[in-house]
């Protein structure tokens, strides 16, 4: 460890004793998600599990609630139900690194891990360039940095980041996302037979790439994988216009469905397809697990979307994951379901069959909370169904669209609405809702709406309103908070 880099790993400590208290004050703090300890949490990296132990990585800024030169915060599970905060993995303590050691992946090869990350140097608006670097590690906890290993080829910008490694055979893939000089988003492939030296293969995907018209002038977070017998490349377009219900947010997150040619140098693919309609979500990474279960954990959060309207930030601290979600291919669309390991955080169900609501807006007894999970089996739905949280948020459906609505976090004043249309009518809801975050699973995990939400705080009270007659059954849990040890 150089003098500096200890200096860093002091200053973080610092931060955190000071901010504790103030953090562990506030009323929004996350029961069973990942939160920051202070500071800014954003994207999830470097999700692995090695020799049974689940590791995730995470951007974080301890010294503010806004973006800046990250760090590599780390959490570690055996049963991604209960997580230790261990040390600080990475900081920006290099040459090439020093304005952000940004997200990237982990791999295993020779029984160590591997860190693949961006090395953030900054110009006076945007980067200035971007490297990706080589971290190893013996015993998962402690890394030794190996310094550049890709440079950014000719004809891109400073915007080059988010390394996502993987093995097929015996070579060694990596895709980052780039900006191109003529300011379009793109998936850039390199290959590997030593993860050391990379030959630059091609952008394999991106904005006026093969059949996609323009499509935004940045893609961050690539991510390549088989699921189920079918390839998916999954990735973050900026710059993409509000299109009816489609790309309501800041920024996109979804993916596309398609197939590698021979030389597994081109990837020929159908049509975008986000992964998530809620107000917060963003940056997902995914890993396959020693099950063989494709896992995914995504941010909560956007950037550039009004990230210092959260009130969190005057408890010193903003943002979350989401929960550990399994991905299937179902021949159509990916489905998301939370890893089943999450019902160890359940005490006794509460459970009410065949309720019938009909003209009315009604509570069912004991259906409230703050840390819970609800699952809705709906057996007849007539017009309109909807359920308001809390006095703050309300998920309605009608006509196959199914509508979350919040207070506009930058202006109370107002409503924001996020909206999908399912291909089929409603039949399931699970809810999983903690403090101030609602991931809502529809029908089975087609549909995701992930977002954070601010009720006050000693807000319980949920509603179920029907127009026509609704018949549906409800279970409850409530859920226990990991230790955060
Ligand atoms: C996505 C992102 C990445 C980058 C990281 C920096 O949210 O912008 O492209 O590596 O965040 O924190």
């Amino acid at each position: 460890m150089s003098k500096h880099d200890a200096e860093l790993r002091k200053k973080v400590e610092t931060e955190i004793q000071e901010h504790k208290q103030t953090v562990e004050a506030d009323t929004y703090r996350q029961n069973y998600h990942h939160m920051p300890p202070v500071g800014l949490m954003n994207d999830p990296n470097g999700f692995i599990q090695w020799k049974g132990t689940y590791h995730l990585f995470y951007q974080w800024m301890p010294f503010d609630t806004a973006h800046g030169a990250k760090y590599w915060g780390h959490f570690t599970s055996e049963d991604l139900v209960n997580w230790k905060q261990e040390d600080v993995a990475l900081t920006p303590s290099d040459w090439y690194d020093e304005d952000g050691v940004y997200s990237g992946s982990a791999i295993v090869h020779d029984d160590q891990l591997h860190l693949f990350y961006t090395g953030n140097i900054e110009g006076e608006s945007e980067p200035e360039v971007e490297y990706q670097c080589l971290a190893v590690s013996q015993d998962g906890l402690h890394f030794e940095k190996k310094g550049v290993i890709v440079e950014t080829p000719k004809g891109y910008t400073g915007h080059f980041r988010d390394p996502k490694v993987w093995k097929e055979g015996d070579q060694w893939f990596m895709v980052v996302g780039a900006q191109t000089e003529d300011r379009q988003g793109k998936v850039v492939l390199f290959r590997s037979a030593d993860l050391h030296t990379w030959e630059h293969v091609g952008p394999i995907a991106g904005s006026k790439v093969g059949k996609l018209g323009e499509f935004g002038y940045m893609w961050e977070c690539p991510d390549v994988f088989e699921l189920d017998g079918t390839d998916v490349l999954m990735v973050c377009p900026q710059g993409i216009e509000a299109d009816g219900m489609d790309y309501a947010n800041t920024y996109q997150s979804g993916y596309f469905i398609g197939q590698w040619d021979e030389t597994g140098e081109t990837f020929q693919h159908g049509d975008f397809r986000e992964l998530d309609r809620g107000f917060e979500f963003y940056a997902p990474q995914t890993t396959r697990d020693e099950k063989g279960r494709r896992l995914l954990v995504g941010w909560m959060g956007v950037p550039d979307q009004y990230e210092q309207a959260h009130p969190t930030v005057e408890h010193g601290w903003v943002h979350c994951l989401t929960i550990p979600r399994e991905l299937k291919w179902n021949g159509e669309r990916i489905i998301q379901t939370p890893v089943p390991e999450l019902a160890h955080m359940r005490g006794p169900v509460l459970m009410h069959s065949s309720i019938t609501i009909e003209n009315d807006q009604k509570a069912v007894r004991g259906v409230q909370g703050r840390s819970i999970e609800l699952n809705l089996d709906f057996e007849s739905l007539e017009d309109m169904f909807a359920i308001e949280l809390f006095q703050y948020a309300s998920l309605s459906y009608k006509d196959h669209v199914v509508t979350l609505s919040r207070p506009h976090l930058e202006d109370l004043s107002k409503t924001e609405f996020r909206r999908v249309k399912l291909d089929e009518g409603l039949k399931n809801l699970r809810l999983f809702i903690d403090q101030s975050s609602l991931e809502i699973f529809i029908n089975g995990g087609e549909e995701v709406f992930t977002s954070r939400i601010y009720p006050q705080a000693e807000e319980e009270h949920i509603l179920f309103t029907s127009l026509g007659s609704t018949t549906f059954s409800v279970e409850k849990w409530e859920l226990k908070g990991y230790e955060f040890s």
